[in-house]
């Protein structure tokens, strides 16, 4: 255990070191220069054109800058600024139980990041005991996320390219005891080949709730950081006292959103506090 954990340290380590070096896009005047390859491995994933009618639907609404977007575009930058000022480039998103809007809101803000035409983000379904993404988005890839990060496939084989800089990699099928995939030894390898060919800015994992299994805390350590969805009325503030810990133990805690206030002051529901 010792072991493992002093391996997921260095490999956090060796992360941070290799964000840090080039500097953040978007912060320089220089053209953006991406990693020889990348390009190309971009430009040849499938692309999927949304239903923007199924994803309003589903209360994903930042495709486009509305006023519907603000309070999620807000929430962008403010992440944006923090993963840049830490050299973090893994974005967890996970809450106490279950229906929080961890799904509604990894779309709005992975939609919201790629508004950014210098970054590149991928939005990854790790929510492999209830996926949801297919449904929301529409399209059902024969490949899985899972495979991937069982190794059977490569990211190549099922993402699917949103524009120019979004890639969305969903698990359609669900998979009954997740757990072990999620903390076997390869998953960090597999993590570390898509950043390498791919060189995004963000990659948010779509996770499942803490309280229920120990699925979240088996990836945590893959992560750089977590943001924590409680939903209004229903989530306990004991329970955000244990998730934010365990979070702690893992990774580092974003910040916390409260999502569906009845009363707010923006008109979507999202608090952001940390
Ligand atoms: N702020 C919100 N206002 C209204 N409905 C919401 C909001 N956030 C999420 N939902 C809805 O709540 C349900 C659960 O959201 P989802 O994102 O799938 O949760 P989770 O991924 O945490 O299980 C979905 O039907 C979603 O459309
Ligand atoms: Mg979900």
């Amino acid at each position: 255990m010792e072991k493992i954990q002093a391996a997921i340290a260095k490999a956090r380590a060796t992360r941070r070191g290799e964000a840090a070096a080039p500097p953040p896009a978007g912060q320089t005047d220089q053209p953006i220069v991406h990693p020889p390859g990348t390009d190309e491995a971009w430009a040849a994933l499938p692309s999927l054109t949304p239903d923007l009618r199924r994803l309003v639907e589903a209360h994903v609404l930042t495709v486009t800058a509305t006023p519907e977007s603000t309070p999620f575009d807000a929430l962008r930058t403010r992440i944006l600024q923090q993963m840049r000022a830490q050299g973090w480039r893994r974005l967890a998103i996970t809450s106490p139980g279950p229906a929080c809007g961890k799904t509604t809101l990894a779309l709005n803000l992975a939609f919201s990041l790629a508004r950014q035409p210098d970054l590149r983000v991928i939005l990854a379904e790790v929510d492999l005991r209830r996926p949801s993404l297919s449904r929301i988005l529409g399209h059902r890839p024969t490949h899985s996320f899972a495979d991937v990060l069982r190794g059977t496939h490569r990211f190549a084989d099922l993402a699917l390219r949103v524009g120019d800089n979004l890639a969305i990699a969903m698990s359609p099928t669900p998979v009954h005891s997740p757990a072990e995939l999620l903390h076997s030894p390869g998953v960090a390898e597999v993590l570390a080949g898509i950043e390498a060919s791919y060189a995004p800015d963000v990659v948010i994992f779509d996770l499942p709730p803490m309280l229920a299994t120990d699925d979240v805390m088996a990836f945590l350590g893959q992560t750089d950081c977590a943001l924590l969805v409680a939903a209004a009325e229903a989530t306990k503030v004991k329970e955000i006292d244990v998730c934010e810990r365990d979070i702690a133990s893992r990774s580092n805690v974003m910040g916390v959103v409260l999502n569906k206030c009845r009363y707010r002051d923006n008109d979507y529901g999202y608090d952001y506090g940390y």
